[in-house]
């Protein structure tokens, strides 16, 4: 069932851990048309949610999730998103904080394809999860903009993550040109689907290679404004039980923050991407979702 929104799909297929192989192919099919869906109701314990990623595409470890501070993880493919504090230390990473709009892992030279959170615990209000379709974004950029930055490239930060917590092994950036990082292009051509995305990763110590610094700050505050625009998003209450997963070669993702009282787990699997590249061959159609969404709209 598809949301009312641009991007966002609820699918019923029973319990993943007796889906077969037909219905696995079904789902991969609903996720690259809805660019994120959730299955609800799951009961899943750590290797049960590996075994079903794997059915999805060879599974990543995300080696720079960490901050330092956490547990060691169980398994190098699951990282544990919560702000549950044992034995005096975070138990995950990101806290209870906002979570900026961002591409997970756009810092890689290699970022991730899908990421997969499922809920073990929610808390009563807040923390909801909001997604951008990043396909949409791109259509819908002035033309002046979108002939700006045709060609451009964009250095991604990897000093900190989406909480502002400084990654294990790095050092502040006072100038965002010296941030380290890789250069990705700004219109990405979605290897599934040949389609063109916007790909902006994270607003924070962003750079647009060799621009003067006003420049590049002053493009990329439009480029942020436009494509966080409440239009282009669909936003996820979570469920115990709920498996969401989501296309960072086409969406942006944020979370809202939640009462540091309250207790939120979710384990997390992602999947092994591609380099981001600009195909001269992208399919120069609306993506089928977002054409879908115009028409409705109209
Ligand atoms: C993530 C992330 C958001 C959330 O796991 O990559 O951004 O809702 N999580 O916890
Ligand atoms: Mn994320």
């Amino acid at each position: 069932m598809p949301t009312a929104a641009l991007l966002g799909a609820e699918v019923q297929c029973g319990d993943l851990r007796v889906l077969d192989d037909a219905g696995v192919a079904a789902l991969r099919a609903a996720w690259l048309d809805n660019l994120v869906i959730v299955v609800r109701d799951q009961t899943l314990s750590d290797p049960e949610l590996m075994a079903f990623g794997r059915r999805l595409g060879e599974l990543d470890s995300a080696p720079l999730a960490s901050t330092g501070n956490e547990k060691a993880r169980a398994h190098d493919e699951v990282i544990v998103v919560s702000n549950v504090m044992e034995d005096g230390k975070p138990i995950g990473v990101l806290r209870d904080a906002e979570v900026v709009w961002h591409s997970d892992n756009s810092y890689r030279d290699v970022p991730l394809s899908f990421s997969a959170l499922y809920a073990l615990e929610v808390p009563p209000t807040g923390g909801n999860t909001g997604f951008a379709n990043m396909y949409r974004a791109l259509e819908l950029l002035p033309p002046d903009l979108r002939r700006r930055i045709d060609e451009l490239t964009i250095k991604h930060d990897m000093t900190y993550n989406s909480v502002g917590d400084l990654r294990e092994g790095f050092k502040p950036v006072t100038d965002v040109r010296q941030a380290p990082g890789p250069s990705h292009p700004i219109v990405r051509t979605h290897v599934e689907t040949g389609h063109n995305a916007l790909y902006l990763g994270r607003r924070p110590n962003a750079y647009i290679g060799d621009l003067p610094v006003d420049e590049s700050e002053k493009i990329l505050d439009a480029l942020w404004a436009h494509a966080t625009e409440s239009q282009l998003t669909w936003h996820h209450r979570w469920r115990a039980g709920d498996l969401l997963i989501w296309d960072n070669r086409c969406v942006m993702h944020h979370r809202e923050p939640f009462d540091a009282g309250a207790r939120r787990v979710m384990h997390r699997i992602q999947g092994k991407g591609d380099q981001p590249v600009r195909r001269l061959d992208a399919n120069s159609l609306p993506h089928p979702r977002s054409a879908s969404a115009s028409r409705d709209n109209a």
